[in-house]
């Protein structure tokens, strides 16, 4: 009899710190904060604009002038960290106004500054939202993206952004050679501290259609798979991201993130770097329209971004980092 309890007690049974709330949140592994979330804003020309973006409820655009009340919320919930995105009036064939230092998103790092001094700054590096092309850089004749001339363009858009008192870069274009471009620049100017968050495995994923809207920047004609990588890849994002540490990233992204939670996993476990995961418009948009027709409970939400910590992300661009702090409270 003694022998079989002394049997019994030494099986394992894992359950046993599952029965009580106090003994699982003591064990559990995965830990998410306030500190862990950046919050993209939009940000569109003109005066007294505050417009919803339909594939991303909750979501909106605003007027430089009406940013008051967004940062106002943002600050009240605890967000720390914005990335800011400037959708422009006026486009044109090499994006001019997204290296214009009175351009919108220069324009609004200055009032996000005044608004509020202590938020981290992260301004988007990008050419999609400025070009009358929609494309993410300059166009050869034959309708190609030309990666080296672009990489001057970058390199102003950075400069300009910085200049207007961004805290810190993410170039989100995935043009070769872009991080080195854009360090050099903010190097020579004075900016070295100023660090680079570089975008570094960015596929050509389906799920960005809801920001295109936000952004207004669907590209025209082809689409991105000639910079963007191959979804079907997961060993070339490697590569990628080991080329953007050499250059001087000093944060590195995968994007998008719930679909690529292996990716997430696969360059945590690589690189010693602090690493970013984008949880994209269209993955924003399907967890968010499942909830509000009541397909999915409200933590789905919060078990998206547990997950995509979980997967090894150090920190998540989220469009629902107002409603997780509210959570975390
Ligand atoms: C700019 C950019 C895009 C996103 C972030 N930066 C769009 C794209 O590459 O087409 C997508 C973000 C999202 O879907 O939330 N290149």
């Amino acid at each position: 009899m003694i022998i079989i309890l002394g049997v019994k007690t030494m099986v394992n049974r894992p359950r046993r710190l599952r029965k009580n709330s106090t003994i699982r949140d003591m064990t559990c592994e995965t830990v998410l904060s306030k500190n862990d979330l950046i919050y993209p804003i939009f940000v569109v020309e003109g005066e007294n604009k505050k417009k919803a973006i339909k594939s991303m409820p909750g979501v909106f655009r605003f007027s430089v002038d009406m940013l008051d009340e967004e940062v106002a919320g943002v600050l009240a919930v605890g967000i720390k960290a914005v990335l800011l995105f400037g959708v422009p009036l006026h486009k044109d064939w090499c994006g001019s106004e997204s290296y214009n230092p009175d351009g919108v998103v220069q324009k609004a790092i200055r009032k996000l500054r005044e608004l509020a001094p202590s938020m981290y700054i992260i301004a988007d590096v990008c050419m999609c939202e400025y070009t009358d092309h929609g494309h993410c850089g300059i166009i050869n004749p034959d309708g190609s993206v030309n990666n080296d001339k672009t990489l001057e363009y970058l390199s102003k858009i950075a400069l300009t952004c910085v200049q207007a008192g961004a805290d810190m870069v993410a170039p989100s274009n995935m043009m070769d050679g872009c991080v080195a471009a854009i360090r050099r620049v903010l190097d020579e100017d004075g900016y070295e501290s100023t660090p680079i968050m570089a975008y570094s495995a960015k596929y050509a994923s389906n799920f960005y259609g809801p920001f295109r809207e936000a952004a207004d920047s669907a590209p025209a004609f082809g689409d991105r798979k000639g910079y963007q990588m191959d979804y079907r890849n997961s060993d070339e994002a490697l590569r990628e991201t080991a080329l953007d540490i050499e250059e001087g990233a000093d944060i590195v992204m995968v994007k998008p993130a719930i679909m690529c939670l292996d990716v997430v996993h696969r360059v945590s476990k690589e690189f010693n770097i602090p690493l970013a995961a984008y949880m994209v418009s269209g993955e924003y948009a399907m967890i968010k329209c499942a909830i509000l027709q009541g397909l999915l409970n409200e933590s789905a939400m919060y078990e998206a971004h547990i997950a995509i910590k979980r997967a090894g992300a150090k920190m998540i661009v989220t469009y629902a980092a107002k409603e997780i702090c509210e959570r975390l409270d």
